[in-house]
């Protein structure tokens, strides 16, 4: 445990002070004495420290002083401040204090810079951020090095909880235990990300998927090559046979008892019963975009084109933790983009699961073809809503950058409720507008769908083409094509895979729950 709350009866090595852009430590605050108020003053004065958000300063103080010294962590605006203020600030700080191995930094939440911000946010949701960054900022990759790992001694933050009130501790404690239990979904979901293709398959992620259920008591059931004809999975096929490597459909549950199964419809109709939630996660585990072949520049980061996938399983790890009352479904196909003999080529017609005939314009837009199977699928769970993630389109990064997922629907109620989790997770979803037009762009002369829509509104009309896959049932796709890695570190997120979606799912699962139930 990298995290504790306890009182520290010597010094600790550093102790860390939360400042705002501008702000000082107060007067009447008895968490710091003379000399440690004294060196963060002078630091502000001699703008030694701004108090930015992320940005971190450690100040030696002299001997004999309380700690041996101070890190001044910035939280940016005042107005700005909220839990992604506190996720990043304590992202940088893990960074720091582990390159600096420092071995116990400490903060004392009854230090007013800290409890107010608490009692601002909430103390659960306040240090749970706090616990994510922290986890997240640390995380590094490093299963490919070789040689002799160096070895680190990480540094442990503690929380000092002395003159906080019982109830205030408790939910502080209940958020640092939910904060852990994502920053790990997330963590694995880099993993696998992070893995390189030719480690990371889909027999060896479905590997990976079966291994994880074991060990969080989830169902998993993988469904190989024959078992996806039988069901007439000839989208997944079709994207996999220009590879001499496999696809498969992972199948994962949570809370299987609570519904499924022959008694599912009439035990729908009662009020209170258990919801379920499908989630669905796109894994290519690379991308070669097939005949309609990618340029060589920058093709090696399409080994994350299974962030979506690998998502879907960190979300289900977490929750398996936090233990929603909600039955969960996980659903990734998993497949290879390559280019053989056998390949796919543009203008070839696939037989979907569903019945409907795809025309193949671009062999590049596979991600799609996955999904078609895999969302038709999930309807046979009789979900109460759908949510898929998908590295689907280079036109969404274009319109959105890498700081906000795409996000459509076809329910205004869903959306909103996938909103509301994107707030509480911190993690940034902008919608996109699912409107008739994009649906005509889809459709085939040949066939009844292709799967491009032309060079405009390409995110949009690539969410059009799924959503003829999972009618009639409350839905919602994120693009997270933009937002799955990153090469530049920043706050919480080293650079490479960003787990993202992960914190998305998992307050969007435990939104489902459904009270009295
Ligand atoms: N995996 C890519 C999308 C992608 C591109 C993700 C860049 C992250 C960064 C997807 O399979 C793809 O190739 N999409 C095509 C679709 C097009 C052919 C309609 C694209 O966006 O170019
Ligand atoms: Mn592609
Ligand atoms: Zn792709």
């Amino acid at each position: 445990m990298k995290i504790a709350f306890r009182d520290l009866k010597s010094r600790p090595a550093a102790s860390v002070v939360l400042l705002a852009k501008g702000e000082r430590l107060q007067r009447k605050d008895t968490s710091f004495d003379a000399t440690e108020k004294e060196f963060v003053s002078r630091a502000v004065n001699e703008r030694l420290f701004v108090g930015g958000i992320g940005e971190v300063r450690r100040v030696l103080l002299p001997t004999g002083a309380r700690s041996r010294s101070l890190i001044l962590v910035g939280l940016g605006g005042k107005e700005a401040f909220n839990a992604e203020s506190l996720r990043k600030a304590f992202g940088v700080l893990a960074r720091q204090s582990n390159r600096e191995e420092i071995g116990e930094v400490a903060l004392t939440l009854r230090s007013p810079t800290v409890s107010r911000r608490m009692r601002k946010l909430g103390w659960e949701a306040a240090v749970r951020a706090a616990v994510e960054g922290w986890h997240l900022g640390t995380y590094s990759f490093d299963a490919c090095k070789s040689g002799p790992r160096k070895k680190r001694q990480e540094t442990r933050l503690v929380f000092q909880p002395e003159g906080i009130a019982r109830a205030d501790l408790a939910s502080a404690r209940r958020g640092a235990r939910t904060g852990e239990a994502v920053a790990s979904g997330v963590n694995f979901a880099r993993d696998l990300s992070n893995t390189p293709a030719n480690e990371l398959y889909p027999a060896t992620l479905a590997a990976r998927a079966r291994q994880m259920a074991s060990r969080h008591g989830l169902t998993c059931r993988v469904m190989g090559v024959r078992e996806l004809r039988r069901q007439k999975m000839g989208a997944i096929l079709g994207v996999a046979q220009g590879s001499s490597r496999s696809p498969c459909l992972i199948v994962l549950e949570w809370n299987k008892g609570a519904r499924g199964g022959a008694g599912a419809r009439r035990q729908s109709t009662r009020a209170r019963r258990v919801k379920t939630l499908a989630l669905v996660g796109k894994a290519v585990t690379f991308d070669s975009g097939g005949i309609s072949i990618k340029p060589a520049r920058g093709m090696e980061d399409m080994k994350f084109d299974m962030a979506g996938g690998a998502a879907v399983l960190g979300a289900l790890q977490a929750l398996s933790v936090l233990k929603p009352r909600v039955h969960l479904v996980g659903i990734i196909p998993a497949s290879e983009n390559l280019i053989n003999g056998s390949a796919t080529r543009p203008g070839d017609v696939l037989r979907s699961a569903s019945g409907k005939t795809i025309e193949v314009i671009n062999t590049d837009a596979e991600g799609r073809l996955l999904l078609a199977d895999a969302l038709h699928y999930a309807r046979r769970f009789r979900p109460d809503a759908v949510v898929d993630f998908a590295t689907l389109t280079g036109a969404c990064v274009v319109a959105l950058g890498g700081k906000v997922s795409g996000m459509m629907s076809n329910d205004r109620t869903f959306c909103q409720q996938l909103m509301n989790a994107s707030r509480t997770s911190g993690e940034r979803i902008w919608e996109l507008p699912l409107f008739e037009e994009a649906y005509d762009a889809v459709k085939s002369k040949v066939a009844d769908l292709k799967n491009t829509g032309g060079r405009q509104a390409g995110a949009i009309t690539a969410a059009a083409f799924l959503a003829n896959f999972i009618e009639g049932i409350p839905w919602a796709h994120v693009d997270i094509a933009g937002t799955g890695w990153t090469d530049r570190t920043s706050g919480y997120h080293p650079c490479g895979a960003t787990g993202v979606g992960v914190r998305l799912m998992t307050d969007l699962a435990l939104s489902f729950e459904n009270p009295g139930g």
